[in-house]
């Protein structure tokens, strides 16, 4: 009844942002991201029937209460309930990055957790079935299920095996076909990220919060939903082709349209500090004078910065140049998840 597993985060290049289904954490569209190795989230679970309630231990501290403990709780009723067991489940967890400030570590949490406490539970689930539940914990961790490059379908239009779009009908039925699918394996294109770290606080406004509120008041909403498979689309063939023009103008422009739609909210929701805002035009003045670079910005100041690998060390000199930028941490195509040794 214990086992221990690993995820790493990703980062969207087409990014998530909007639910069409809040109980069964659906998306309002698909995404595509790269699984970022060199950054981990290790957690082990443990069920065991003398527990009166689930335990959470997070990066050494025990987490006795509140939204964290719940969301996991939450998560774990859903395994038990396909288990069929009952018993409560001592999980420890830890992040080898800084968490809660946009590094999206309930993706690679979610993804950990899914795999550990799946097999705990006597489960075995295929990479998909793990995938559709890991998104109900959270919409990203569905795509740190795979390595390398994946796509994340909105479940609408998901992909069959013969690679036609079907429609599906309920709810429940989007559920099941809202899953990450890998589109190139992590050998395929030796990109970096560095990832610009210009705040350390916690984000005021948590994704599935800014999420919900954009959806609920932003005008721009409805154009950024429209605007995503086309987007994918685009991705998808950069990707393929090795492109990286092609990639860094498709990846910028999900990034701004996402932020566009927040700032749209009411109150909007700006997610960006002035170190930010300097490291875009930093990106982009270097990329005009010729550095083959990009940024991506999700729900927090964080910068993160894209380049092939023989132009990390230009990279790391531009962002390590621009003032506020506290911490630079360096990312490459990772796997996806798998059960590791405990560490406990
Ligand atoms: C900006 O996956 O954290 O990083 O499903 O509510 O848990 P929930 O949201 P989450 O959202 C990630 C948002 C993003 C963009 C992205 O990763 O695609």
């Amino acid at each position: 009844m214990k086992a221990s597993a690993l995820a790493h985060p990703n980062i969207a290049l087409v990014k998530y942002w909007g639910k069409r289904d809040v109980a069964y954490n659906l998306p309002g569209a698909g995404s595509l991201s790269l699984t970022l190795g060199g950054l981990a989230t290790r957690t082990c679970v443990e069920f065991d029937a003398a527990l009166d309630q689930d335990r959470l231990q997070l990066d050494k501290e025990d987490v006795a209460r509140g939204d964290k403990l719940e969301r996991v709780s939450q998560f774990l009723d859903l395994v038990r309930a396909r288990a069929g067991i009952t018993a409560r489940a001592r999980v420890i967890t830890e992040n080898d990055f800084p968490t809660g400030a946009g590094l999206a570590s309930s993706a690679s949490g979610f993804a950990a957790l899914a795999l550990a406490a799946t097999k705990a539970a006597g489960l075995d689930l295929s990479p998909r079935e793990l995938s559709i539940l890991a998104r109900r914990g959270s919409g990203s961790a569905a795509r740190s299920i795979f390595g390398g490059f994946v796509e994340m379908n909105d479940g609408i239009f998901p992909f069959s095996e013969d690679a036609k779009r079907v429609e599906t009908k309920s709810l429940e039925e989007a559920s099941q076909a809202a899953f990450a699918r890998p589109i190139a394996p992590a050998s395929h294109w030796d990109l970096r990220c560095l990832i610009a770290v210009t705040s350390a606080g916690e984000k005021d406004v948590g994704s599935t919060e800014g999420m919900v509120r954009t959806q609920k008041t932003s005008p721009y909403y409805r154009q950024w939903i429209a605007s995503v498979a086309p987007d994918i689309e685009r991705a998808a063939h950069a990707v393929q082709a090795r492109d990286f023009a092609a990639l860094a103008a498709v990846a910028e422009a999900s990034c701004l349209r996402m932020h566009a739609s927040a700032i749209g909210a009411e109150p909007g929701i700006l997610y960006w500090n002035a170190t930010t805002v300097e490291l875009i035009h930093a990106v982009r003045q270097a990329r005009a004078g010729g550095l083959p670079v990009f940024f991506t910005i999700d729900a927090g100041p964080q910068v993160k910065v894209f380049c092939p690998a023989d132009a990390r060390d230009a990279c790391h000199a531009l962002l390590a140049a621009t003032a506020g930028v506290r911490q630079i941490l360096q990312a490459h195509p990772g796997e996806g998840a798998r059960l590791c040794e405990d560490f406990r």
